[in-house]
């Protein structure tokens, strides 16, 4: 089921108080990743992988998410993540078949958007991941909305 445009603006603006909330009280990043992930796992009832890529070294290395199995290691510009990851832009894909070079961790995915969260000097430190089992799940709202969230990461 994806929420309509007002349902997604006030599951958002929920899940903004409740992150921006823990994130306040916690300086460790494992911590409010871990909590992130759980918050907007259970904002987006069209998500079915809801979580973390961080930058380790010189790749992304899996971190604190909720769903099904997912790839440990994804390399600098490869798939959606390493995409964001390199570009520093969110990437919005309605349809992860038309993305070349999408990694499918897991086959049901149908389409996906990837945030790069930032440090205060504007490096990308790690990338949130959200996939939907459903076509087109996200759009310009969640993008609006997941960047104002991670905004306020730094
Ligand atoms: N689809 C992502 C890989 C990560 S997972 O789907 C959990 C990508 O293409 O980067």
């Amino acid at each position: 089921m994806i929420p309509d445009a007002e349902e997604k603006r006030a599951r958002y603006a929920t899940a903004r108080k409740r992150v921006h909330a823990l994130w306040s009280g916690e300086p460790d990043s494992i911590a409010r990743m871990a909590g992130a992930a759980c918050i907007l796992h259970e904002a987006m009832p069209h998500a079915f992988w809801t979580g973390f890529y961080r930058v380790v070294g010189g790749g992304l290395v899996i971190g604190p998410y909720q769903g099904t199995p997912g790839c440990s290691r994804i390399a600098w510009g490869k798939g959606v993540c390493g995409t964001a990851w390199a570009s520093g832009e969110t990437q919005v894909v309605p349809d992860v078949h038309a993305f070349p070079g999408h990694i499918a961790c897991d086959s049901r995915a149908e389409s996906e958007i990837v945030v790069p969260v930032k440090d205060a000097r504007g490096n990308v430190i790690a990338v949130f991941d959200v996939d939907s089992m459903e076509k087109a799940a996200f759009d310009a709202v969640d993008r609006e909305e997941l960047e104002r969230i991670f905004s306020a990461w730094a």
